[in-house]
Protein backbone atom coordinates (compact mmCIF):
# COMPACT_ATOMS: atom_id res chain seq x y z
CA UNK A 1 0.00 0.00 0.00
CA UNK A 2 2.96 2.41 1.25
CA UNK A 3 4.59 1.57 -1.30
CA UNK A 4 2.33 1.80 -3.81
CA UNK A 5 1.16 5.42 -2.82
CA UNK A 6 5.14 6.36 -2.93
CA UNK A 7 5.40 5.31 -6.44
CA UNK A 8 2.41 7.72 -7.20
CA UNK A 9 3.92 10.42 -5.30
CA UNK A 10 6.97 10.39 -7.33
CA UNK A 11 5.12 9.67 -10.68
CA UNK A 12 3.14 12.85 -9.71
CA UNK A 13 6.56 14.90 -9.49
CA UNK A 14 7.77 13.00 -12.50
CA UNK A 15 4.24 14.87 -14.22
CA UNK A 16 5.09 18.04 -12.41
CA UNK A 17 8.09 18.53 -13.47
CA UNK A 18 7.25 18.04 -17.42
CA UNK A 19 4.64 19.68 -16.89
CA UNK A 20 6.78 23.31 -15.87
CA UNK A 21 8.72 22.51 -18.57
CA UNK A 22 6.38 22.12 -21.25
CA UNK A 23 4.72 25.58 -19.97
CA UNK A 24 8.14 27.14 -20.25
CA UNK A 25 9.00 26.12 -23.52
CA UNK A 26 5.65 27.06 -24.27
CA UNK A 27 5.83 30.27 -22.79
CA UNK A 28 9.05 31.34 -23.78
CA UNK A 29 9.72 29.55 -27.19
CA UNK A 30 5.78 30.54 -27.98
CA UNK A 31 6.77 34.18 -27.21
CA UNK A 32 9.63 34.35 -28.98
CA UNK A 33 7.62 32.73 -32.04
CA UNK A 34 4.70 35.65 -31.54
CA UNK A 35 7.23 38.40 -31.82
CA UNK A 36 8.05 37.47 -34.79
CA UNK A 37 4.75 36.70 -36.21
CA UNK A 38 3.48 40.55 -35.14
CA UNK A 39 6.74 42.36 -36.48
CA UNK A 40 6.77 40.29 -39.79
CA UNK A 41 2.63 41.87 -39.68
CA UNK A 42 3.19 45.16 -38.83
CA UNK A 43 6.32 45.38 -41.54
CA UNK A 44 4.03 43.73 -44.40
CA UNK A 45 1.09 46.17 -43.17
CA UNK A 46 3.99 49.51 -43.58
CA UNK A 47 4.73 48.16 -46.77
CA UNK A 48 1.08 47.63 -47.64
CA UNK A 49 -0.74 50.76 -46.20
CA UNK A 50 1.03 53.85 -48.62
CA UNK A 51 -0.42 52.06 -51.58
CA UNK A 52 -3.81 51.06 -49.96
CA UNK A 53 -4.50 54.93 -49.11
CA UNK A 54 -3.01 55.93 -52.48
CA UNK A 55 -5.23 53.67 -54.37
CA UNK A 56 -8.74 54.46 -52.15
CA UNK A 57 -7.77 58.40 -52.67
CA UNK A 58 -7.60 57.87 -56.57
CA UNK A 59 -10.97 55.66 -56.29
CA UNK A 60 -12.42 58.69 -54.29
CA UNK A 61 -10.97 61.32 -56.86
CA UNK A 62 -12.42 59.27 -59.89
CA UNK A 63 -15.86 59.22 -58.59
CA UNK A 64 -15.85 62.60 -57.57
CA UNK A 65 -14.81 63.54 -60.84
CA UNK A 66 -17.18 61.90 -62.49
CA UNK A 67 -20.33 63.27 -63.54
CA UNK A 68 -23.61 61.49 -62.74
CA UNK A 69 -25.80 60.64 -65.92
CA UNK A 70 -29.32 62.49 -66.02
CA UNK A 71 -31.16 59.33 -65.79
CA UNK A 72 -29.45 58.35 -62.82
CA UNK A 73 -30.12 61.39 -60.79
CA UNK A 74 -33.85 61.43 -61.75
CA UNK A 75 -34.35 59.03 -59.13
CA UNK A 76 -33.59 62.06 -56.89
CA UNK A 77 -36.24 64.00 -58.80
CA UNK A 78 -38.92 61.04 -59.46
CA UNK A 79 -40.93 61.87 -56.21
CA UNK A 80 -42.27 64.88 -57.42
CA UNK A 81 -41.56 65.22 -61.01
CA UNK A 82 -42.95 61.41 -61.67
CA UNK A 83 -46.48 62.61 -60.60
CA UNK A 84 -46.34 66.51 -60.87
CA UNK A 85 -47.02 66.34 -57.28
CA UNK A 86 -47.45 69.87 -55.99
CA UNK A 87 -47.14 71.23 -59.57
CA UNK A 88 -44.16 70.26 -60.78
CA UNK A 89 -44.07 69.18 -64.10
CA UNK A 90 -44.49 66.12 -65.36
CA UNK A 91 -41.98 63.52 -66.53
CA UNK A 92 -43.32 62.53 -70.52
CA UNK A 93 -45.71 65.55 -70.02
CA UNK A 94 -45.71 67.83 -73.18
CA UNK A 95 -48.32 70.42 -71.93
CA UNK A 96 -46.06 70.62 -68.83
CA UNK A 97 -42.53 70.94 -70.32
CA UNK A 98 -43.12 72.90 -73.65
CA UNK A 99 -43.17 76.22 -72.70
CA UNK A 100 -40.20 75.62 -70.47
CA UNK A 101 -38.40 74.23 -73.04
CA UNK A 102 -39.52 77.16 -75.04
CA UNK A 103 -37.58 79.46 -72.33
CA UNK A 104 -34.42 77.67 -72.93
CA UNK A 105 -32.80 75.03 -70.82
CA UNK A 106 -30.18 77.64 -69.42
CA UNK A 107 -32.84 80.04 -68.18
CA UNK A 108 -34.64 76.66 -66.95
CA UNK A 109 -31.68 75.52 -64.98
CA UNK A 110 -31.07 79.08 -63.04
CA UNK A 111 -34.98 78.52 -61.84
CA UNK A 112 -34.06 74.89 -60.51
CA UNK A 113 -30.65 75.84 -59.04
CA UNK A 114 -32.60 78.88 -56.92
CA UNK A 115 -35.62 76.94 -56.53
CA UNK A 116 -39.11 78.01 -57.67
CA UNK A 117 -42.32 77.24 -55.41
CA UNK A 118 -42.56 74.05 -53.75
CA UNK A 119 -39.47 73.01 -55.18
CA UNK A 120 -35.97 73.71 -52.87
CA UNK A 121 -32.87 74.79 -54.31
CA UNK A 122 -31.32 72.06 -57.06
CA UNK A 123 -34.73 70.44 -56.51
CA UNK A 124 -33.00 69.24 -52.80
CA UNK A 125 -30.33 67.67 -55.34
CA UNK A 126 -27.34 69.34 -52.95
CA UNK A 127 -24.74 67.49 -53.91
CA UNK A 128 -26.06 68.08 -57.27
CA UNK A 129 -23.63 70.12 -59.52
CA UNK A 130 -25.11 72.68 -61.83
CA UNK A 131 -23.79 70.31 -65.10
CA UNK A 132 -25.67 67.11 -63.77
CA UNK A 133 -28.46 68.88 -62.77
CA UNK A 134 -28.79 70.43 -66.81
CA UNK A 135 -28.38 66.58 -67.51
CA UNK A 136 -31.42 65.82 -65.43
CA UNK A 137 -33.32 68.52 -66.94
CA UNK A 138 -32.39 67.43 -70.06
CA UNK A 139 -33.81 63.88 -69.59
CA UNK A 140 -36.84 64.90 -68.19
CA UNK A 141 -37.31 67.80 -71.54
CA UNK A 142 -36.54 64.41 -73.90
CA UNK A 143 -39.07 62.07 -71.90
CA UNK A 144 -42.02 64.62 -73.27
CA UNK A 145 -40.55 63.18 -76.81
C1 LIG B 1 -40.38 68.38 -53.43
C2 LIG B 1 -40.82 68.12 -54.77
C3 LIG B 1 -39.80 68.35 -55.89
C4 LIG B 1 -38.60 67.73 -56.07
C5 LIG B 1 -37.95 66.65 -55.19
C6 LIG B 1 -38.04 68.25 -57.28
N1 LIG B 1 -38.88 69.18 -57.80
FE1 LIG B 1 -38.57 70.27 -59.50
N2 LIG B 1 -40.35 71.21 -59.21
C7 LIG B 1 -41.23 70.98 -58.19
C8 LIG B 1 -42.40 71.85 -58.35
C9 LIG B 1 -43.61 71.88 -57.43
C10 LIG B 1 -42.16 72.63 -59.50
C11 LIG B 1 -43.05 73.69 -60.07
C12 LIG B 1 -42.78 74.97 -59.32
C13 LIG B 1 -43.58 76.10 -59.87
O1 LIG B 1 -43.54 76.32 -61.09
O2 LIG B 1 -44.23 76.74 -59.05
C14 LIG B 1 -40.86 72.20 -60.02
C15 LIG B 1 -40.28 72.75 -61.15
C16 LIG B 1 -39.08 72.31 -61.69
C17 LIG B 1 -38.50 72.83 -62.90
C18 LIG B 1 -39.07 73.92 -63.77
C19 LIG B 1 -38.47 75.22 -63.39
C20 LIG B 1 -39.04 76.35 -64.24
O3 LIG B 1 -38.24 77.19 -64.65
O4 LIG B 1 -40.24 76.36 -64.46
C21 LIG B 1 -37.34 72.16 -63.10
C22 LIG B 1 -36.37 72.34 -64.24
C23 LIG B 1 -37.19 71.23 -62.01
N3 LIG B 1 -38.27 71.35 -61.17
C24 LIG B 1 -36.13 70.39 -61.87
C25 LIG B 1 -35.97 69.49 -60.81
C26 LIG B 1 -34.87 68.61 -60.68
C27 LIG B 1 -33.73 68.53 -61.65
C28 LIG B 1 -35.06 67.90 -59.55
C29 LIG B 1 -34.19 66.80 -58.95
C30 LIG B 1 -32.79 67.11 -58.77
C31 LIG B 1 -36.31 68.35 -58.96
N4 LIG B 1 -36.83 69.31 -59.77
C32 LIG B 1 -36.84 67.85 -57.80
C33 LIG B 1 -41.08 70.06 -57.17
C34 LIG B 1 -39.97 69.26 -56.99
Amino acid sequence: MSQGAKGTSRLMIIAWLAAMVFIAVMFFGGSSDDSVEVATDSATLERIQPVGEVSVESAVASTGGTERSGEELYARCQGCHGTGAMGAPKFGSLADWAPRIERGIDDVLQVAIAGTGAMPPKGGCSDCSDNELKSVIQYMMESTK
